[in-house]
């Protein structure tokens, strides 16, 4: 009985925080924008959904998260990936 209650609590435990860090279920989800979209705008945070802003939000966004990136002495995006990810959030902005 006891060895049940401590599954279960683990259990809800895994649910819980499966919400939390989970992916996003996002637009177009195995394409490469959204891969790459993936791996580099969940790592600080809980991944934001491409509706939530307009294109041109994105934009400024995505200035303002490279330099979090490079406070962070994360590698810094490159051109490409830059153009990849604009191009993901321009297909699937508000
Ligand atoms: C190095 C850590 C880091 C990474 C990587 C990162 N972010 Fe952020 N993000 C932050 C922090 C810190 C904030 C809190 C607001 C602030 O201080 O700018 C934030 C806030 C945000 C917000 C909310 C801003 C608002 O005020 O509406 C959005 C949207 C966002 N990030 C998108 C992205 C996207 C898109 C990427 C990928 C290009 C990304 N983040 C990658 C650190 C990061």
């Amino acid at each position: 009985m006891k060895n049940a209650l401590i599954l279960l609590a683990s259990l809800i435990g895994a649910a819980a925080t499966g919400c939390a860090t989970g992916p996003t279920s996002i637009p177009d989800a195995s394409s490469a924008g959204a891969r790459l979209y993936v791996s580099k705008c969940g790592a600080c945070h809980s991944l934001p959904h491409p509706k939530r802003n307009s294109y041109r939000e994105w934009q400024h966004l995505l200035e303002l998260m490279q330099q979090r990136m490079a406070e962070q002495k994360m590698p810094a995006l490159t051109g490409e990936e830059k153009e990849v990810l604009l191009g993901y959030l321009q297909r699937h902005a508000r």
